[in-house]
């Protein structure tokens, strides 16, 4: 018997990296999973590993920051499981960028992606856990929304514009039984981070983080199962670092960061 037995989880992103992780964890838990992805290839691989871990699953090639699509991905899934309990806003990319040369297109980008995908999925399921009076959404911000991050300001413009949602999302979903809450990653081994940074950067990025390593995908869905969890009811509006000790660090660590690089020889 897992803790979400019979529960529904619709996971954005989930192809590959953190989302795969979290839907393989939360279907070891007993959850069906939905699983949204651009990339039709990866969310079926995903879907593959879910049935094999003996609970059912679908796939919906979506991209999340278009409107009509996730109307669709929302009224599919529910014409397949009838109900949706959990939702991790999960899908996301970056694109590492000097503030100054910041193009207009990739700003756009991020903001489409993280910050209307997030909502856009939100209220549409939202409308659904409403009618049920139970829900569970689950966020993944980053540490860039909580400390500046170099280089990533559309990135973390859009993942604290996430932070926000959610706390407005705690708010006025609370009378429905829904919780909103978000985890904010640090660094974690994933595709993402290795093709936001260059390799020598990538490899170095350990020594500034206060446990000396990367994260690793599983941890981040731990959390976003503690989240998921009928347990977590009185925990709503928060953001949670996954870092490592990074943001309890803060500017100390950058320094050292960036001093190490010899970015001010
Ligand atoms: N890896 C990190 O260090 C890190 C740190 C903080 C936050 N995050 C966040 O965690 C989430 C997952 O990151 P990851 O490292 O696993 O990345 P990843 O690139 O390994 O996986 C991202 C997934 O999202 C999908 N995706 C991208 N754009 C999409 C769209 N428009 N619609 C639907 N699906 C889309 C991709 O196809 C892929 O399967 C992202 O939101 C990312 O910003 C990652």
């Amino acid at each position: 018997m897992g803790q979400l037995d019979g529960q529904v989880a619709l996971i954005t992103g989930a192809g590959r990296g953190i989302g795969q992780s979290v839907a393989l964890k939360l279907a070891r838990e007993g959850a069906h999973i939905a699983i949204a992805d651009i990339n039709d290839a990866w969310a079926k691989e995903t879907s593959r590993n879910v049935i094999e871990i003996g609970c059912q699953s679908i796939v919906s090639q979506t991209d999340v920051s278009d409107y009509e699509q996730v109307q669709s991905l929302v009224e599919k899934t529910i014409d397949t499981f009838g109900k949706i309990d959990i939702l991790v806003n999960n899908a996301g990319i970056s694109k590492a960028c000097p503030f100054l040369e910041l193009s207009k297109e990739n700003w756009e980008a991020q903001i489409r992606v993280h910050l209307s995908g997030t909502f856009f999925c939100s209220q549409a399921v939202a409308r659904i856990m409403s009618k049920h009076k139970y829900g569970r959404i689950v966020c993944i911000s980053s540490v860039a929304a909580l400390m500046g991050p170099i280089d990533l300001a559309a990135y973390g413009a859009a993942k604290a514009g996430i932070a926000g949602l959610v706390r407005a999302m705690a708010l006025e979903l609370a009378d429905h039984g829904i919780t909103a809450n978000a985890i904010a990653p640090g660094p974690i081994d994933t595709e993402l981070l290795r093709s936001a940074w260059p390799k020598d950067v990538y490899e170095e990025r350990a020594n500034h983080i206060p446990a000396h390593r990367l994260g690793v995908v599983d941890e981040v869905a731990h959390a976003a199962a503690f989240f998921a969890s009928p347990q977590s009811g009185y925990i709503s509006g928060t953001i949670l670092p996954v870092d490592g000790g990074s943001v309890a660090a803060g500017a100390y660590m950058v320094e050292q960061y960036r001093r190490r690089k010899g970015a001010y020889e």
